[in-house]
């Protein structure tokens, strides 16, 4: 039985006098039952049905969990309010607190809150999934500032917050309305060119940022125009003021009156559950319980016990211990109490900086710099010190420096006993620190510094927020002036990530005391580090060489440094040159800022006009359901995988005893219990449901578990002990291509002249041969794949709803493995959270699993994959490896390519042969190439089978064409643009499969993108930036992109619809497509409303369902839009035709007068349409045809700024243009294309997949590494480039598809290599300063690590050659 007690009563522990602990939620009152100290926040809420607040990650890293909690502070004697992650956070340790959620701010029946509204109405909500947690993030700033907040404090309040489809922008743009009002705000910077800025909002009549760029409307009269009637901006004062303040749910009366009481509760499996309020109480416990886990917010320790299944027996809760909470500034420095936050420390720091004298705080500022990067809001609002510490983790950003600073700590043992322990002294090995089991930290002391004593901190990491560190160090000298001469007194360096702790290198602390702070120091200096910080060839974590030269980096920016603090007393030899001050810089990373330049032209009622995504209201509420979210039926059983934990092996046992027996467990289901057909997938049947015999991945489905919880089905998982006998793995394309693995009848070659006879003649003043290599990306949507799957009369029947791009695959694997006809299962999707292509046949075997142990029990299943087994098993973009020699004359026109092209399929075909197709279709871009030879092939490896992904290939295919028109540049000495622009395919020109160009604007977009950019200004400015920065350098480049629209199987180009009209003249629309966030259903809506020529409001669409629409392609390939609303035009158009006679007869009042005159004439208001793309087709025996039906063309400019010492990266500016015809909204095409970019960005320059293969031996073969946000960084909102336009090319119309718009999901996807390219242009500026002029390979993704080896320098030498070429799994 669980207690709760008044700390005055309380006399031991276990006599506690029983009150009820309570929590409120969104205003009301809630009784904690006992028994559910296991239960996250997260899972607790979702139970009471509070299913606005999702799980993305359950790891801390995505923030779609975001939760407001407040609470009274009895010190302050204030309400704090905080952002926090609830995946996190232990259920018990918000007792006494009030948690809002998205459903307590705002919904729609009573209103939306004004920041929901201007998040859905500046079109911040694709998919939705990411988005209430966004919302909670800026609640909780706007609750916790007392002042408006700065643009930086909202920036910085949303880095713990991920959203892959929308690029940021427009939710930058929404929450900044709410943003300190300055004169920069209402001078129109917020979403404009600076230079720009003159612009008055239509509808409020300030300046604002809300149209500006909006210009040409055909149509203004109609449309109201711009945001007057879709974008009103709100102001900040909307929030402040009593309109709102009323609704805004205050803290409850009864929490401010109530005192804090000790806890001591339990969960499941015997877990106990404790929360002093006095350090003796937690030293009682700790006497009684020697091996319990302290705990503060929880981020390591649910990290443990739910992602790494640690068991700890007893939890104490110590973070509202008022010793642990102390934060003294005292005379000789700051007294930190272990429980102390984050979030706290920093703002504790600042006020030290205002304190105390500034040569004491050089400590203080590292530490508050350093917190700046230190993972998001949510994770310092919880984080304490003392975890930090405790945790004792080898890249811990603040461990480096409490050593470097002289911090010490304050312990205690149970008894009470007190010392001191040296911060240096205090870390001892991996994850292990200087703490008995009967000992806890009490608190941190660290030193003010001495006059002339100088701290500094350094981090490197993937990515610049909310990441963790690659390497990082504390470094602190003392110097005293001796004989006019800066010599050193005392020092401490100190890394991270170069050892299992945190490391002091020691000699070469040693060697800098007593010496002058000059050149000689810093030669001396780096060469006893070399030998100090010794990291093995097979160090952990690998980057080997990366992190050999950080270390060296770091010191000499530390140099450099320190000699600026002392500048003006060195002498003048000593002093650093101009340049080299570029080491040291610190960036200013200004706030985002975009504009959007597009035409109006509104068709009918709604077509072309920027009407904000269907679904928006319902997401920014949180109301918006999801399959994980959809309530399950009495009798519902959870499921989890048995999986592979070899890459190749023979089954030789499989003993699930222990799983049976396992609580909770309902069955457990492995191939010989599938009732029908075995093979799946969805070109060829070369997939095992369950693997049998032989497991081919690391991650294959061997088994399910089916159990009464997630947790228990997982637990019963992780059970089943399989005895394997291991067989030879091919990890690689090279390991494949050595050892001839492809899938079978994938050979493809495509022709175009006689590339031998070119090569053989001496038509080519020039041949090149090169590889090119391309890592692959994980789709990361923020929804995991979800199905919730149940039969119907006793079987006779199967239904399932499923988070999918094509529910028709899910009704077919379904109905295969079960034996049953497809018109008996049924699969609907409402919508899902994200999608990007690895919803397309990767989701579906899920579903056919979970319908096994479904039909076997009769009983609902749902299965939802943890965002690690969902990254581990369900297949990325295809590695890519290219192989080419090319032909040029010596001005860089190109004439032959003779390309061989691998790409890495995984374990079985899935879709990888159309992905290579697509990739050799697109292997030329945008360019002439007279004679062209493309071989391809798919290698089968043994890893978890790719899949599609936004760009199906193209993509890959065009950066491996890029890739040799920038070397032509380098051969020949000209522009990369020079080059581009002598090769453009002309109109008429003949492609290499035989089609025809077709009305190409690839010029047009190209010379306005160069004349809105100014490229030959900006290379000039970038020239002399280079010349006047050693250390930073920077590149431009502008790359152009032709994608080709139409999936290349041509049956799949057929779309049906469903329209239905109601005697209230509302309509039902249902398609063949899914709604992922792209809008689809809203531009399916607007060419439905104007096709009646009713209001856009009169249209629905529900779901996608396959009892509705039957066969229907998977919703990709970009051209949903084009072939479901041809289809839905063709149905309504038929119902106008049925309904014409009588139109024509009498005048009606509306639509729905007419509408029910039909109705009583007995006309049928119901259709279903259907739509084939035309005029398409290839065939492959010859190698030529038309697979596409247009191109869609675009080009973008990209600048970027590169650290060469440490390989950090920013983009200064990205401009994209794109041909969309006339576009069917043009504000959901400009979601497309900056979401589409800021997702490219993240495949060329952050996002790395690192499997256990050759190139990672530290990994165990097969495995994924990087398989959550912890180690997989997609791009966070500081990624963004600073300067973001996007405008879409004016007077263009397409008239090959539907009202005369172009696709739009895939094509800018490419545009991104811009910052790709950008960076080695910027890397080539690097090289040539230490006389690098060659060419060089350079692989995708341009990570930190390839950017800073590539450039070489004194720093790199010692470790390996100018030609030195990271690893990476391909
Ligand atoms: C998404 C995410 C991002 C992160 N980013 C970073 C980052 O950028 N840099 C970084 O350095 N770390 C990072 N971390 C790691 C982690 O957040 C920090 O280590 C944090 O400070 C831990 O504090 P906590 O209060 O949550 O620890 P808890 O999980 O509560 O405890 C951690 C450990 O400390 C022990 N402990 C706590 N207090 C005491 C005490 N008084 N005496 C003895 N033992 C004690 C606990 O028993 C436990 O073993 C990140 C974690 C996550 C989940
Ligand atoms: S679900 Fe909590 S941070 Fe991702
Ligand atoms: S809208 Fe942000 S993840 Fe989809």
């Amino acid at each position: 039985m669980g207690s709760m007690m008044a700390e005055s009563d309380m006399k031991t522990l276990e006599e506690s006098k029983p009150k009820e602990p309570i929590l409120y939620v969104n205003g009301v009152r809630r009784i904690l039952p006992d028994g559910l100290a296991h239960l996250t926040l997260l899972e607790y809420l979702r139970d009471i049905g509070l299913t606005g607040t999702k799980l993305g990650c359950g790891e801390g890293g995505c923030g779609a969990c975001t939760v407001m909690i407040s609470y009274f502070d009895q010190n302050s004697k204030k309400c704090v309010h905080l952002a926090i992650n609830a995946c996190l956070a232990p259920l018990y340790s918000v007792e006494g607190m009030h948690v809002i959620t998205v459903e307590g701010i705002g919904n729609r029946r009573y209103g939306l809150h004004p920041i929901q509204e201007s998040l859905a109405k500046s079109h911040g909500s694709q998919c939705g999934f990411c988005t209430p947690g966004f919302i909670m993030s800026m609640y909780a700033l706007l609750r916790s500032s007392e002042i408006p907040p700065t643009k930086e404090d909202i920036e910085e309040s949303l880095s713990g917050n991920l959203c892959r489809c929308t690029g940021y922008r427009p939710i930058v743009d929404a929450f900044r309305v709410f943003a300190r009002t300055d004169d920069t705000l209402y001078t129109n910077t917020s979403s404009s060119d600076l230079s720009d800025a003159n612009f008055t909002c239509p509808s409020t009549g300030k300046p604002c940022s809300c149209g500006m760029s909006i210009r040409n409307d055909k149509d203004t009269s109609q449309n109201g125009i711009c945001h007057s009637n879709n974008l009103k901006p709100i102001s900040f004062s909307d929030i402040d003021g009593a309109a709102f303040t009323d609704k805004e749910l205050i803290f409850p009366p009864e929490l401010l009156m109530r005192t804090l009481t000790t806890l001591s509760l339990e969960g499941a499996n015997g877990l106990k559950w404790y929360r002093p309020l006095k350090l003796q109480h937690v030293l009682d416990i700790k006497a009684r319980y020697p091996h319990a886990k302290l705990l503060v917010g929880s981020t390591e320790v649910s990290i443990e016990t739910r992602l790494k299944s640690f068991h700890y027996p007893v939890l104490i809760h110590v973070a509202q211990v008022p010793e642990l909470n102390q934060l003294t500034i005292k005379d000789e420095g700051l007294e930190i109490g272990a429980s102390v936050k984050l979030s706290e420390l920093a703002k504790t720091l600042k006020v030290a900086l205002d304190q105390r004298a500034s040569f004491q705080t050089s400590s203080c500022r590292s530490i508050l710099e350093q917190l700046r990067w230190f993972a998001g809001a949510q994770i310092r609002n919880v984080a304490s010190v003392g975890g930090n510490i405790c945790t004792g983790s080898p890249i811990s950003d603040l461990n480096p420096l409490w050593m470097a600073a002289g911090a010490s700590f304050e312990i205690s043992d149970c008894r009470g006993n007190r010392r001191t322990c040296a911060a240096v002294n205090f870390f001892l090995g991996y994850r292990k620190v200087d703490l008995a089991s009967d000992e806890i930290l009490v608190s941190v002391f660290l030193p003010w510094n001495q006059p002339y004593e100088f701290v500094k901190e350094f981090k490197q990491a993937h990515r610049r927020d909310d990441d963790i560190a690659i390497v990082n160090s504390g470094m602190r000298v003392r110097l005293e002036e001796k004989n006019d001469k800066w010599v050193v007194s005392d020092a401490s360096i100190v890394y991270g990530g170069v050892a299992p702790y945190s490391i002091s290198a020691k000699e070469t602390s040693e060697f800098l005391i007593g010496k002058c702070w000059n050149k000689e120091l810093l030669q001396g200096a780096l060469k006893v580090l070399q030998k100090d910080i010794l990291l093995k060839e097979d160090a952990p974590g690998g980057m080997v060489e990366f992190r050999r030269s950080l270390i060296l980096s770091f010191f000499f920016k530390f140099f450099l440094w320190i000699c600026q603090q002392v500048d003006e007393h060195m002498s003048s030899d000593e002093k650093v040159p101009a340049s080299h001050l570029s080491a040291i810089k610190s960036i200013h990373y200004p706030s985002v800022m975009g504009t959007q330049d597009y035409d109006i032209v509104k068709r009918g009622s709604a077509v072309g006009v920027p009407e904000m995504h269907l679904s928006a209201k319902l997401q920014v509420t949180g109301e918006a359901e999801y399959t994980d979210d959809v309530p399950m039926p009495p009798n519902s059983l959870h499921a989890a995988l048995v999986l592979s934990k070899k890459p190749h092996a023979r089954i030789l046992k499989i003993d699930d005893e222990a799983a049976r027996s396992s609580p909770g467990v309902a069955g457990i289901f492995f191939s010989k219990d599938i009732p029908g057909e075995h093979m799946i997938g969805p070109t060829i049947l070369d997939e095992e449901l369950f693997a049998s015999e032989i497991v081919t991945c690391v991650g294959q489905v061997i088994g399910v578990v089916v159990a009464d919880t997630h947790e228990n089905a997982k637990l019963a998982a992780r059970k089943v002990n399989i005895q394997y006998e291991e067989l030879q793995a091919v990890l690689s394309i090279e390991d494949a291509l050595k050892s001839n693995s492809f899938h079978p009848n994938t050979e493809r070659c495509l022709v175009k002249g006689d590339v031998e006879h070119c090569f053989s003649s001496d038509q080519c003043d020039k041949i090149v041969e090169g590889k090119v290599q391309i890592g692959g990306q994980e789709h990361f949507y923020l929804e995991p794949n979800s199905t919730l799957i149940w039969t119907s009369d006793a079987g006779n029947e199967v239904h399932m709803i499923s988070s999918t791009q094509c529910p028709e695959k899910h009704q077919k694997y379904v109905a295969r493995v079960l034996g049953l006809p497809m018109s008996k299962v049924v699969c609907k999707t409402k919508r899902l959270g994200g999608g990007f292509g690895g919803k397309e046949t990767r989701s579906a075997f899920l579903a056919a699993i979970a319908a096994i142990p479904s039909y076997l029990l009769n009983r609902p299943v749902k299965i939802t994959l943890d965002r690690d087994v969902d990254m581990m098993i369900t297949g990325q973009r295809h590695s890519f490896l290219g192989m080419y020699k090319v032909g040029f004359t010596n001005d860089g026109k190109v004439l032959a390519l003779d390309l061989e092209i691998y790409n890495n399929a995984g374990n079985s075909l899935d879709l990888s042969l159309p992905v290579l197709e697509r990739a050799m279709f697109h292997s030329d871009n945008v360019y002439e190439i007279p004679n062209v030879r493309i071989k391809g092939k798919v290698c089968f490896t043994n890893f978890p089978s790719n899949t599609a992904f936004r760009g199906f290939g193209g993509p890959q295919g065009m950066l491996i064409t890029e890739n040799w028109i920038q070397r032509i540049s380098m051969e020949v000495n000209r522009t990369p643009e020079e080059i581009r622009e002598i090769n453009f395919q002309k109109e008429g020109s003949v492609l290499h499969y035989g089609q025809r160009i077709e009305q190409s604007t690839v010029e047009r977009l190209w010379n306005e993108l160069k004349m809105s950019t100014d490229i030959l200004h900006a290379r000039k400015e970038v020239e002399l930036f280079n010349l006047q920065n050693r250390w930073r350098k920077r590149g431009i480049a502008i790359v152009p992109t032709k994608f080709g629209i139409s999936f290349t199987a041509k049956f799949m180009n057929q779309a049906g619809a469903l329209v239905h009209v109601y005697t209230d003249g509302t309509v039902l629309v249902t398609h063949g497509g899914t709604e992922m966030g792209q809008g689809l259903h809203t531009k399916i809506a607007q060419i439905a409303a104007s096709s009646f020529n009713i209001p856009l409001s009169s249209v629905f669409i529900s779901e996608t369902s396959t009892d509705k629409v039957p066969n229907a392609s998977p919703t990709a390939a970009s051209a949903s839009s084009d072939i479901y609303g041809a289809a839905v035009l063709d149905a309504c158009e038929q119902i106008k035709a049925r309904m014409q006679p009588l139109a024509s007869q009498h005048k009606f009042g509306s639509f729905t007068e007419l509408v029910k005159a039909c109705y009583m004439e007995r006309i049928n208001l119901s259709a279903n349409g259907f739509y084939k793309t035309p005029d398409i087709g290839f065939d492959w025996t010859t190698g030529k045809g038309s697979p596409f039906r247009y191109f869609t063309y675009g080009a973008a400019y990209a600048e970027v700024e590169i650290d060469t010492l440490t390989g950090d990266f920013h983009t200064r500016r990205a401009d994209v243009i794109l041909d969309l015809g006339i576009s069917l909204n043009p504000a959901l095409d400009v979601g497309q294309i900056e979401g589409a970019f800021v997702q490219g960005l993240g495949w060329v320059a952050l996002e790395e997949l690192k499997w256990g293969d050759a190139a990672h031996r530290w990994i165990p073969a097969g495995c994924l590494y990087t398989s959550g946000p912890g180690n997989y960084k997609i791009p966070s909102i500081n990624d963004v480039p600073f300067k973001f336009n996007i405008s879409l090319l004016k007077d263009a119309p397409n008239d090959k598809a539907i009202h005369s718009s172009k696709a739009v999901g895939e094509p800018p996807f490419f545009l991104a290599s811009s910052v790709f390219f950008a960076i080695k242009d910027a890397i080539i500026a690097a090289r040539a300063e230490v006389g690098l002029t060659e060419w060089f390979p350079f692989d995708n993704p341009a990570t930190p690590e390839r950017i800073r080896m590539a450039c070489v320098d004194e720093f790199t030498k010692p470790f390996c050659d100018a030609d030195f070429r990271p690893k990476l799994s391909v």
